[in-house]
């Protein structure tokens, strides 16, 4: 019989110290294996969170062919392009939802270099997993990077503004005023058989780094 049955007048008696240990043991061992049985769960969900971007990983979107060649004409003005994003799940038939990107072109390539420190690490590699500057042209997502509003180009002030919360960035997408905390979000860019194409990235809003939270799959 167990030592730690009842004891008369219902008070339980005191575990020897080995039982402790046991009951200890038990109760890392219950945490240990639900740990591993969370990272089996966990690596493959956030492994799917992780698009090979640049790479096929993500669905390449063609740019609306007038923006695309606007954009190839252009000099100092940046220029909004359309895209048409389509998403399908395995319940709803095929989504369309229109979308933008704003593209600029880059005639300095130094200069954008500098002016992006945060898009460069040292002797200008690109930080981002996939080209930056890509035909001379880079392509910023519409999204505000402080809490996910659309900016706007303001042509008399030379440039992006963001009604929201009045965050600033200059021509090249750099961070210049407001609560933003990193400048324009860059996306893959490429042309393929005459055809302009974006993937479409969203990145976490607000933090200085560029975590993506969803792509077009
Ligand atoms: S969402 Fe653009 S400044 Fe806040």
């Amino acid at each position: 019989m167990s030592s730690h049955a009842h004891a008369p007048g219902g008070f339980e008696e005191a575990e020897t110290p080995q039982e402790i240990s046991r009951r200890q043991w038990m109760a890392n061992a219950t945490i240990a294996i639900s740990g591993v049985i969370g990272l089996t769960l966990a690596i493959p969900i956030v492994g799917s969170l992780i698009p090979d971007v640049g790479a096929g990983g993500a669905a390449w979107i063609p740019l609306d062919e007038s923006g695309w060649k606007q954009l190839q004409a252009a000099t100092d003005t940046p220029v909004h392009i359309d895209i048409n994003l389509k998403s399908k799940d395995a319940y709803l038939p095929e989504q369309s939802s229109p979308q933008s990107a704003w593209g600029i072109k880059v005639k300095d390539p130094q200069k954008f270099v500098r002016d992006r420190s945060d898009l460069f690490g040292p002797g200008g590699k690109d930080m981002l997993p996939y080209p930056i500057v890509n035909m001379g042209f880079v392509l910023f997502s519409p999204i505000c990077p402080h809490l996910g509003c659309y900016y706007q180009w303001q042509g008399q002030q030379n440039r992006f503004w963001c009604p929201c919360h009045q965050s600033t960035y200059d021509p090249n997408g750099a961070h210049t005023g407001g609560p933003a905390a990193r400048g324009l979000d860059p996306l893959p860019l490429r042309e393929q058989s005459g055809v302009a194409q974006c993937e479409w990235i969203r990145y976490a809003p607000t933090i200085p780094d560029r975590l993506i939270v969803s792509y077009t799959a």
